[in-house]
């Protein structure tokens, strides 16, 4: 997720596009750049890091001008540099761009591009477009625009500038925000509305597919026919931090709402369900390799460590691969059994998690295979490890993890199918089947998020309960451990989650009549077993609350406090059971008057042991 923003008009077009980048450097911070057209020429400034960076390097080269394009990035296709930043251009340098997205077709564009002659300078995608631009300009920089994105796949909000005509802004989106702001003899551009507050009210907010072109007074918006599109001018009140959030009370109840994006953006370009095809392009792992991996382990801390657990049922039932999970922090002293044929997963939300960086390192001396899962571009534990799976989430700014779970979980199902697809552990209907299953989680989930009021009915009941149990089975026992643990470190109510099949072994003695039991029971083969474990806590006086299948009519009528998900394959459950969790904990939190974003004695990322 980048930050994206334009300019033009007749103030210095510079000053308000480094504005609007700060005020969307929560979007993406690793680096940034800005271009202007003045005197007939493009002019480019890009810096590595924070974007004080990039202010100090323009005070050393001083650039002015009344029109311009900028951007701040999280980097998804190439590592943080200043070659990989934006803006882009295409060789001659007379047009330059900026991307927030992903070009999900850009392999095969840029191969042809470079069988063209054409030669690239950066890693990354959106170079695709700039040569594209450059190919198709013929006559007037928005045909020229037009034709590219005729070409791409994938998500973009795009900004482009061209030193021919120094007058006009051409931009356009899909799947990815891109808002107009509508000023007097001037008009702005940017990926969301907290970058164009301070300068104008009046927006317009691009629907998927439009290109509009803009001049210090004039808009155009079409479609890539050039049909023109009338969108609607809406006067915002927010003010800047209401922006920042998006409107939501929080950064972690927006970071909730974000998931259908953030899990497509995860596994676009990497899975093709109608064809069975699934393709990760940072993970060199051949068919041999992946048949001479005699198991896996994955590590890690956290909520990442939950992510592992569910991830285990998918590597050993798609890829038939004997797989352990372990928390970093013992995985790193117990002296585990490791060798080259011992591929080891570690997963990190920041990827500087010091436990779970040091397990890494303890892998690489043993001589395993590593892999990480990360969603952090860049760091140690990306960096070190002999391949990458990032999760695109962007940056999660709420102390509690939620959409970069939902990330790693998606980032693991996508590779357990690569796997059994290179071991042909699974037929290829049943790849199909699941790739599908993954594809329309972000709708389901949307779906749910939709209509989520009961989540709060319930929050508010039990706010101020002191003990929590939370129950789960098979897949889903991780959920009840996660969900457990959002409500700890969010509500710091005690919570404890619990394989249900167990509560006769001990845990079943603390049930009384004051003891939220929360149990997951959606449709699964062990739905009957979970079902009798809630009767048991139930029968001791247990407050049941049960997030279930949308399809179970039965449980409605048992007294239950019920959270209905959408239906869907037990192997994709644990995507969809987690949410109603996280939004439990959130508003138990806000009814409690917590700091949600910044739970005491929590830091977002465990550096130190
Ligand atoms: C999750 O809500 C917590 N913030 C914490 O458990 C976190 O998942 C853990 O510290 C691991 O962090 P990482 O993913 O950045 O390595």
């Amino acid at each position: 997720m980048c930050g994206i923003v334009g300019y033009i008009g007749k103030k210095n077009a510079v000053d308000v596009v480094l504005d609007g980048l700060k005020k969307l450097e929560y979007r993406g911070y690793d680096s940034s750049g800005i271009a202007v057209v003045k005197d007939g020429r493009l002019q480019i400034r890009r810096s590595v890091g924070k974007l004080k960076n990039l202010e100090e390097n323009i005070e050393k080269r001083p650039l002015k001008a009344n029109i311009s394009i900028g951007h701040t990035r999280w980097a998804t296709h190439g590592k943080p540099s200043e070659e990989n930043a934006h803006p882009h251009t295409d060789p001659t340098k007379s047009i330059v761009i900026v991307h927030n997205g992903i070009v999900e077709n850009y392999a095969e564009l840029k191969s042809g591009l470079e069988k063209e002659g054409k030669e690239f300078k950066s890693e990354t995608d959106t170079e695709v477009i700039a040569h594209l631009i450059k190919k198709y300009y013929k006559d007037t920089l928005h045909c020229a625009v037009r034709k590219t994105l005729k070409e791409i796949r994938g998500s973009y909000a795009l900004g482009v500038i061209c030193k021919d005509e120094p007058n006009k802004i051409v931009c356009a989106r899909q799947d990815a925000p891109l808002i107009i702001g509508v000023g007097k003899g001037e008009n702005f551009l940017a990926s969301d509305i907290s970058a164009l507050l301070s300068y104008a009210r009046d927006m317009i907010f691009l629907e998927n597919g439009d290109i509009a072109e803009l001049t210090s007074d004039k808009i155009i918006i079409t479609d890539t026919e050039n049909n023109v599109k009338n969108r609607e001018v809406k006067n915002i009140k927010w003010d800047c931090v209401q922006a920042e959030k998006e409107g939501y009370k929080h950064f972690m109840l927006k970071e909730i709402y974000e998931q259908p994006r953030t899990i497509e953006d995860t596994f676009r370009g990497r899975i093709y369900p109608d064809e069975g095809r699934v393709y990760i392009e940072e993970v060199k792992l051949s068919k041999e390799d992946v048949k001479n991996i005699s198991n896996v382990y994955i590590v890690a801390c956290g909520t990442a460590y939950h992510s592992g657990l569910v991830s285990k049922f998918l590597f050993e039932n798609f890829a038939k691969i004997p797989t352990e999970v372990d928390i970093a922090s013992e995985f790193r002293y117990r002296e585990p059994i490791l060798n080259e044929k011992t591929l080891v997963i570690v997963v990190s939300q920041s990827g500087e998690t010091a436990d779970t960086l040091a397990a890494l390192r303890l892998a690489k001396s043993k001589g395993c295979v590593t892999l990480a899962v990360c969603n952090v571009v860049g760091s140690s534990i990306s960096r070190e490890a002999d391949h990458v799976v990032y999760t695109r989430c962007g940056p999660e700014i709420g102390v509690a993890s939620t959409k970069a779970f939902t990330g790693q979980l998606t980032a693991l199902y996508i590779l357990a199918l690569d796997w059994a697809r290179k071991k042909e552990s699974l037929s290829k209907e049943k790849l199909k089947k699941y790739l599908k299953e993954l594809w329309e989680v972000p709708v389901k989930i949307g779906n749910f998020l939709k209509q989520a009021e009961n989540v709060y009915e319930v929050a508010k009941k039990f706010a101020h309960k002191k003990d929590f149990l939370y129950l789960g089975r098979h897949i889903n026992y991780s959920i009840a451990l996660e969900g457990a643990l959002k409500l700890k470190e969010l509500s710091y109510i005690h919570a404890e989650g619990y394989a249900a099949g167990e509560m006769k072994h001990g845990p079943i003695a603390l049930i009384d009549d004051d003891m939220p039991v929360v149990s997951i029971a959606v449709k699964s083969r062990i739905y009957e077993k979970i079902n009798s474990n809630i009767e048991e806590a139930k029968a001791r006086g247990g407050i049941i609350i049960v997030i279930a299948s949308e399809s179970d009519k039965a449980i409605a009528d048992k007294g239950y406090s019920v959270i209905y998900v959408p239906d869907c394959d037990e192997f994709v459950s644990p995507i969809l059971s987690v949410i109603p969790l996280q939004l439990l904990a959130y508003y138990v939190s806000v009814a409690l008057g917590c700091d949600v974003d910044q739970p005491r004695n929590l830091a977002k990322s465990v550096t130190v042991e």
